[in-house]
């Protein structure tokens, strides 16, 4: 109930605490008004705009607006401005893309985003690689180093169950399946660390030469220096996958190991595949191919 106050002009609500009262004013009309709008925008927004949550889903507005709808469209206009360059990308030869420069430029650019998105868990953002997964910076390539042989592994992967036409090699496990005794087992990794002038007991390296010969050389070639038609990695330049140092050699020939990648042939397309490749042998270690 509001009253008229006698000392004041205004009314107040008749409410009183201590002396001090409540005015009972009109809202400003600006306030009033702004508030109204915002109702009016708040209907017209959720009729316009997904807006009402349901069960399975919200309101879908009457203008189709949705943010994933955008998403699909900008990805689109990408894919459609990068159209003919794909294709271009996918019609030249392998070895012609670093011949064109705007071509070469667009893989680069296109493959460090792929390398980013797909490689970079396994071979490190810098591909400077890891144990078990090899560095791709460096010219020490275990299955080759032109850009066709790394089209391939990439395609096809290594060691995968998902590609038949996996690149594929297995190294015996030669301690654990008893292929080799304990002893010829210590002599040939002093051997293989002799190879690349690492210190090693000498007096185990001659018979260990032996046990090469007969047992590793199929593969790793009489030298040590490996064999790409096998992933058979070099042993004679200090570049490790697994470890060069005693204990590590030790478990490699006791128990082998089997690095595998994923093919890539089924889940990028061909465009991103040669993309990421002519990033890759543009790192530093990419070779010409040569016949
Ligand atoms: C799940 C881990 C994994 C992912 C993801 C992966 N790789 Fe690999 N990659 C490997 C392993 C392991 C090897 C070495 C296998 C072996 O011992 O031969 C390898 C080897 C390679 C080689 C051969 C290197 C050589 O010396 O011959 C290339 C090239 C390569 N990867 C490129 C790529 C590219 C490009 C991608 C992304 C599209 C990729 N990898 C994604 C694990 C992976
Ligand atoms: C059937 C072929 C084959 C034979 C035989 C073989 N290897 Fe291997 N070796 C490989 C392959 C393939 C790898 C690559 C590792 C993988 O499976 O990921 C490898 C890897 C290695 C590595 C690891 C190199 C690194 O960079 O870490 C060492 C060390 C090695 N082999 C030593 C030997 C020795 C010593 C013998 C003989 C007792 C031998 N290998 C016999 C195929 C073979």
């Amino acid at each position: 109930m509001s009253q008229q106050d006698d000392d004041l002009d205004f009314e107040t609500t008749g409410h009183e605490w201590d002396g001090i009262k409540e005015y009972n004013k009109p809202l400003p009309r600006w306030w009033l008004y702004t508030f109204y709008l915002t109702i009016i925008w708040g209907i017209g927004y959720s009729i316009a705009y997904p807006a009402w949550p349901g069960i399975s889903g919200a309101t879908a507005g009457v203008l189709g607006f949705s943010t994933r709808g955008e998403v699909a469209a900008d990805i689109a206009a990408v894919e459609e401005a990068n159209a003919a360059i794909n294709a271009k990308l996918e019609a030249t030869e392998l070895t012609q893309i670093s011949a064109d420069a705007d071509l070469q430029d667009f893989a680069q650019n296109a493959g460090a985003a792929v390398f980013r998105t797909w490689c970079a868990q396994c071979h490190g953002s810098g591909a400077a690689g890891a144990e078990g997964y090899p560095n791709l910076l460096d010219d020490d390539w275990l299955w080759g180093g032109d850009i066709e042989a790394i089209h391939e592994t990439v395609t096809v992967g290594i060691r995968n169950t998902e590609n038949d036409d996996a690149r594929y090699s297995e190294m015996p496990a030669f301690g654990r399946d008893e292929l080799l005794e304990e002893a010829q087992i210590t002599q040939v990794v002093n051997y293989v660390m002799s190879l690349s002038g690492e210190a090693q007991d000498a007096s185990l390296v001659a018979d260990g030469a032996v046990v090469f010969e007969e047992n590793c050389a199929a593969c790793h070639a009489e030298d040590g220096t490996g064999d790409r038609s096998q992933g058979a990695p070099n042993l004679a330049d200090a570049i490790w996958l697994y470890g060069g140092d005693y204990d590590a050699l030790m478990d490699t020939v006791n128990n082998a190991r089997f690095g595998v990648m994923p093919a890539w042939g089924k889940r990028l397309s061909e465009a991103e595949i040669r993309a990421v490749s002519a990033y890759v042998h543009g790192l530093g270690g990419g070779e010409v191919l040569t016949d």
